[in-house]
């Protein structure tokens, strides 16, 4: 709407100013110019965690929270998980409309030509001991593939940076798949390019002595459908992180490794393998109401509950129970999903969470799917971030292209001592340790 403006008077100097407001949203900078006398810096916003503040103007995803709505460019993320393949949804995302046929058999070629890793990453991954979660393999692996692509760090190029996210896209499944690997000892699989992206996945991670892998197509689709829902989710931890970083103008591999990294946190994606553990802990149907006591009184959370966002239930949920259904008609039953049904249906009916409006989100189901196809939890975290490079990339793109946007940095209040006198060592007391 046009000349819509907010007026604020500072009562301490009964100075006036209007400030433009675009799309629901007023400059922060505009404030700079409030001022309580001419040496003033001007005044700022305080926002941690982010919590009012956008940090970006974004064509990619939109979330309605309240209403329980996803879409990725305008398409509904029902329709998009119906209809689509996983790497039909990636080209949508990163370059903004559903591909032609002749695009897309392009695109997945050029994906699939980059399905391989250096034999020195394979050797790099074998350093890590047996046991290393797979999730800090795979986070520094992907930094690592910064060394053998040094062009990256071209990243004005257009060419040279659609060559990184063809990279990227088509490697993150690879490693992932080695660092399931390597945990269990067996010897690497290579990629077969005959396979579609989630065939050749399941046949790098289960592949043994047969001579061509089959993934069974039921499983691979829903995998597929897994893929779709966790693409992308506008400014969430791991995307801010993948801007911030792609603001000092890194190339792109160690951006993804430290999105990956934001990403691995347990209020994060790391949710999902916490869900597991949280199912493992409750161990029966009869056990929920007390630990849900235990929750309600401050000692831990229902993993997999709750959003920044979302204050409605998450669609990507609903999508997955869907999924699930088709998973165990092939797996059989997980028997967590017992209690995982029966833990939501109590926590939806009960005052804590419908007063903080707690829904289940991504990461309340798909761990259990994860787990009958086969994974162990420590793995789901990685199954998060493969589909979330998509993701991060289109975010990463979006911010180069944008001419607004300047190496992050935010704004602090500076809570700390004055200036004050420095003391010698042999003068300092206890009390004066710096913490
Ligand atoms: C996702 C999450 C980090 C969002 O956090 P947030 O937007 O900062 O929300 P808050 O922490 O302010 O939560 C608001 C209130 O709900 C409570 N709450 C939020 N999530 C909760 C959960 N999973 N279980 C129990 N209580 C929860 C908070 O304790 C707080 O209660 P209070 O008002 O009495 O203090 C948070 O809901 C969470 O930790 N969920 C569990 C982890 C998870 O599933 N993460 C995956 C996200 S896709």
């Amino acid at each position: 709407m046009a000349n819509e403006s907010v007026n604020i008077v500072d009562k301490r100097t009964n100075a006036s100013y209007d400030l433009p407001i675009s799309k629901g949203t007023i400059r922060a900078m505009d404030l700079r110019q409030i001022k309580a006398n001419a040496d003033d810096f001007g005044l700022m916003t305080y926002d941690p965690a982010f919590m009012n503040t956008a940090s970006c103007q974004s064509a990619i995803t939109f979330i309605d929270g309240d209403k329980g709505i996803l879409r990725y460019r305008g398409y509904s993320i029902e329709d998009l998980a119906e209809k689509c393949t996983f790497l039909e949804v990636a080209y949508l995302i990163l370059f903004g409309e559903l591909p032609t046929t002749v695009q897309l058999t392009q695109w997945v070629n050029e994906i699939t030509h980059h399905t391989m890793i250096h034999e020195t990453t394979k050797k790099f991954l074998e350093g890590f001991s047996f046991n290393a979660h797979p999730m800090g393999m795979y986070i520094s692996t992907v930094a690592a593939l910064s060394t053998i692509y040094p062009d990256a760090r071209n990243i004005s190029d257009p060419a040279t940076r659609r060559l990184q996210i063809c990279r990227l896209i088509g490697k993150v499944p690879t490693i992932a798949a080695y660092t399931y690997r390597h945990s269990l000892g067996y010897p690497y699989v290579y990629p077969d390019n005959e396979l579609s992206y989630t065939e050749n996945f399941m046949n790098m991670l289960w592949r043994m002595v047969e001579p061509k892998y089959q993934a069974n197509a039921v499983l691979a689709r829903a995998l597929d459908i897994l893929f779709i829902l966790h693409a992308d989710h506008e400014q969430n931890c791991s995307a801010n992180v993948m801007r911030a970083v792609g603001s000092s103008q890194a190339d792109p591999y160690v951006c993804t490794a430290a999105a990956a990294a934001a990403l691995s946190g347990p209020l994060h994606g790391g949710a999902n393998e916490e869900v597991l553990r949280m199912l493992d802990e409750i161990g029966s149907k009869e056990r929920i109401l007390a630990f849900l006591e235990n929750v309600k009184a401050g000692r831990g959370k229902l993993m997999g509950f709750g959003h920044r966002i979302y204050k409605n239930y998450d669609p990507r949920a609903r999508i997955i129970k869907w999924a699930a259904d088709r998973v165990f008609e092939v797996t059989g039953r997980n028997p967590k999903l017992e209690i995982a049904l029966e833990l939501e249906r109590i926590a939806l009916a009960d005052e804590y969470f419908i007063k903080r409006k707690l829904y289940p989100n991504v990461d309340f189901y798909s761990g259990i799917i994860y787990q009958a196809m086969g994974f162990k939890p420590e793995m789901f975290t990685v199954l998060f971030a493969i589909p979330r490079t998509v993701g991060w990339l289109a975010q990463w793109q979006e911010m180069l292209a944008d001419p607004e946007q300047k190496i992050s940095r935010p704004r602090q209040i500076y809570t700390g001592h004055e200036l004050r006198k420095f003391v010698p060592i042999e003068k300092r007391t206890a009390e004066a340790v710096v913490g």
